[in-house]
């Protein structure tokens, strides 16, 4: 089966798992928003065994990283779990004790983003944590010219999509009971943040 490639999940997953890796250092199932081509999925889940990795995705796409997963044939990672953050999909997730996404927030409408921390929030247990990597905004800047010029192109597709602010997502996060607690500088003008459940 040929395999979806993103260059760009090839070059940023090992600085990402470089900082999951201390905050996911306990057992547990870790639930991923938006898998997209799954090579994060199996990226993570061969360098982090103790975990159980949960892939999902928009029941539209879900079946994407298939090919990563059975190429793999790792022992902790689930079959991609269909999830629309913006529907009762979660009701049917396993238990799981944190949660990840990367480059969803600006490509989801505001409500879905509102719907994704919604269901985290519902879903983890205290303290879990929740890790959003991708581009963010500073009270309305962009942290580089490309970042702005992404933000256009985005817009310029659909209404809907856009970098986000990190304050705003910092008060969504509160209203839903998670606390930004870390935000850690990546290559290529990119953020990892981190919210715990309260
Ligand atoms: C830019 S891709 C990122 C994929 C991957 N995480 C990465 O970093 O390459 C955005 C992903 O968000 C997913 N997505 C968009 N809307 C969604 C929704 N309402 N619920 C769940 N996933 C959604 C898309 O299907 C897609 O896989």
């Amino acid at each position: 089966m040929d395999k979806p490639f993103s260059q760009a999940c090839e070059n940023n997953k090992q600085p990402i798992l470089d900082r999951l890796s201390e905050l996911f250092d306990q057992p547990g199932t870790i639930l991923e928003i938006g898998s997209g081509t799954g090579q994060h999925a199996v990226h993570f889940a061969q360098h982090l065994p103790h975990l159980t990795w949960q892939p999902s995705d928009h029941p539209h796409n879900y079946r994407l990283c298939l090919a990563w997963i059975r190429d793999t044939y790792l022992t902790n990672i689930n079959p991609p779990y269909p999830l629309d953050v913006a529907s009762d999909d979660w009701a049917g997730l396993p238990a799981t004790q944190g949660a990840y996404s990367a480059n969803t927030a600006h490509i989801m409408s505001w409500k879905e983003v509102e719907a994704m921390f919604a269901g985290v929030a519902q879903t983890l247990p205290s303290d879990g944590l929740f890790c959003l990597y991708g581009p963010f905004s500073y009270s309305g800047r962009h942290t580089s010219d490309s970042n702005r010029r992404f933000n256009q192109s985005l817009r310029a597709q659909a209404a809907h999509m856009g970098i986000r602010d990190l304050e705003d997502l910092r008060r969504l996060g509160a209203s839903t009971g998670l606390v930004l607690t870390q935000d850690f500088d990546l290559p290529a003008n990119n953020r990892l943040l981190v919210w715990r459940k309260q």
